[in-house]
Order: structure tokens, then C-alpha cells, then sequence
């Protein structure tokens, strides 16, 4: 067992790093307390914290995100989410984190489609949601809409929560980390979008866990096509087979819809 003043020695290590320092402590602990049981060296250990953090979160921002020059612009805008330059905004913002920026050229037909049969949409519950809830204005949500979300970093899900305060959509945003918890908020469809991969790298009996306990009436749930390096090893087959396993036996209805970016299946528990 690694002891407490080493796994906190390892944490304050990790977080001296600009990139690790919004990441959830929880996380961290989480991670670090594995690699120090794995290796006694600190050095060592901090190291594959760093590496492992990077290869479930930072991967996906390949450069820095300057939210306090985006909340500037924000400030800026009309309140609207339709309004013209918000969506520009959005656009823009949307592309600085890859794995949004991948949905962006489907980014309407996607959520028009796939939420098509419960829309409009009362509530949502965006799990690990990366800078998703900025593509609201492509969503089929109705006007009441409340939006909850939650994702490891908590300068990015500040950012989200002041982007939807500014379009007046009632949102709970919070820091989570969906290995040691899954949110209990109650909500008519939650999404898991491209996710379970990236929760799976660090706990491979997660899936079938997280879909049986968020409490959704449905599931948007959705898988990449294609690695971060752009190539496409089987992937389409391999988590089509993946996802048949995690629902299998659940008597759950789904609905599948692929896309050259994205393979999504819509799950009515
Ligand atoms: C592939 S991206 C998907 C982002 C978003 N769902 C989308 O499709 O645009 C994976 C996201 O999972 C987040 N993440 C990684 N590990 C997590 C964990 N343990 N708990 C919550 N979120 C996590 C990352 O920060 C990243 O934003």
C-alpha cells in the first residue's frame, strides 16, 4: 500500500504541471494511488500518473484553451444561442477540443436524428461531456430544457456552465470522475459520447456498471470511428460487437445509426 504523504507528494507533483492542475484530485489520487502500488519510484510514478491523465483527457486538447479570452468575447455576444455570432462562437470553440470537433460536420444531423423519436428534449445529462454542450443550438431541446453535465476538468466545465448561464439555459455543471461515481440526477436522456472507450483504458468492467445505473429514460450512446490519429483499424466492427455485449440480456430497445465519424445508438431502458 502507498503511503498518504507519498500519494499527496505525487498528487502537488502532478498538479505543478499547467496541464494537470484543473484535472478533478479525485482523479489523480485515483490514478496515482495504481501507478505508486505498480512502482516505488516517485518520479516514475508521477510520470505515468501524467501519461495516463493525458491518454483519458489531455489528448483531446491538443492546444491550450484560453476560456478567460473566450468569456470575454462571450460577454460580448447577444444572449442567444441562435443568434448568429453565438454560433460562430460555438463553431469555433467547438473545434479546439478533437473530439468535438470530429461530430462537427454531422453536429445537426447527428442530434436531430439520433434524439428524433423523444424530442423535444427536457433534460439532459452529458457525461464526460468535453465542450459537447456548446453545439445547444443543433440540439432538438425544448425551450424549458435543463442542462446537466459533467466532465474531469474544472476550468473546461466552468467554461460550459458560464457559455449556457450566457444563453440562459438552466444547466448543472459539475467536475465528476465517472470511474469512482456515476451522477444520480434523474433525466430524460443522458449522453455517453464517446466515452466508454476513454473510461475503459481505466476500468474495463465500467460499461455495463454506468449504463444500468444513470438514471435516463434513454441513452444516446456513441463511439469513434477512428483513432485520434485518424485511421480506422476495424474500429466500426469491433464497437458495434462491444456495444451487442454491454446491452446484451437487458431487454433494453436500440437504435443504431452510423455515421463516417461516429457510430451512435439511441438506448430506451
Ligand atoms: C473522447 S472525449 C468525449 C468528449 C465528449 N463526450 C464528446 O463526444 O464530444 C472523452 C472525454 O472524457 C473525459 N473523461 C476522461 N476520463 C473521465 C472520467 N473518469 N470521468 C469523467 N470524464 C472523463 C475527458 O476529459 C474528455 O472530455
Amino acid at each position: 500500500m502507498a503511503d498518504k504523504n507519498k500519494l499527496q507528494e505525487l498528487v502537488d507533483a502532478v498538479r505543478l504541471n499547467a496541464r494537470y492542475k484543473s484535472i478533478s484530485e479525485d482523479l489523480i489520487r485515483r490514478v496515482g494511488l495504481q501507478e505508486l502500488q505498480k512502482r516505488a519510484n516517485l518520479k516514475q510514478a508521477v510520470k505515468a500518473t501524467r501519461s495516463k491523465l493525458h491518454q483519458v483527457g489531455g489528448a483531446y486538447q491538443e492546444s491550450r484553451m484560453p476560456y478567460d479570452e473566450w468569456r470575454e468575447e462571450l460577454a460580448g455576444l447577444p444572449q442567444d444561442a441562435y443568434d448568429p455570432a453565438v454560433v460562430d462562437f460555438a463553431s469555433r470553440v467547438m473545434h479546439k477540443h478533437a473530439s468535438t470537433r470530429e461530430r462537427f460536420p454531422i453536429r445537426e444531423e447527428f442530434f436531430q436524428r439520433t434524439l428524433a423519436s423523444i424530442c423535444p428534449v427536457h433534460s439532459v445529462l452529458d457525461l464526460a461531456c468535453g465542450l459537447n454542450p456548446l453545439a445547444l443550438s443543433w440540439m432538438p431541446l425544448a425551450e424549458d430544457a435543463v442542462y446537466y453535465a459533467c466532465d474531469i476538468y474544472e476550468n473546461m466545465t466552468t467554461f460550459v456552465g458560464d457559455f449556457l448561464d450566457h444563453c440562459g439555459v438552466e444547466n448543472h455543471i459539475s467536475v465528476c470522475d465517472l470511474t469512482s461515481e456515476t451522477p444520480k440526477q434523474e433525466v430524460q436522456v443522458a449522453f455517453l459520447l464517446k466515452t466508454i472507450p476513454c473510461l475503459e483504458q481505466m476500468d474495463k468492467t465500467i460499461g455495463p456498471r454506468l449504463l444500468e445505473e444513470i438514471n435516463a429514460q434513454h441513452l444516446l450512446v456513441s463511439f469513434p470511428t477512428r483513432s485520434l490519429h485518424g485511421k480506422n483499424k476495424g474500429m466500426i466492427k469491433h464497437y458495434h460487437k462491444h456495444f451487442e455485449e454491454l446491452v446484451d440480456g437487458r431487454g433494453w430497445q436500440v437504435r443504431s445509426y452510423q455515421y463516417f465519424e461516429e457510430l451512435a445508438f439511441l438506448v430506451s431502458k
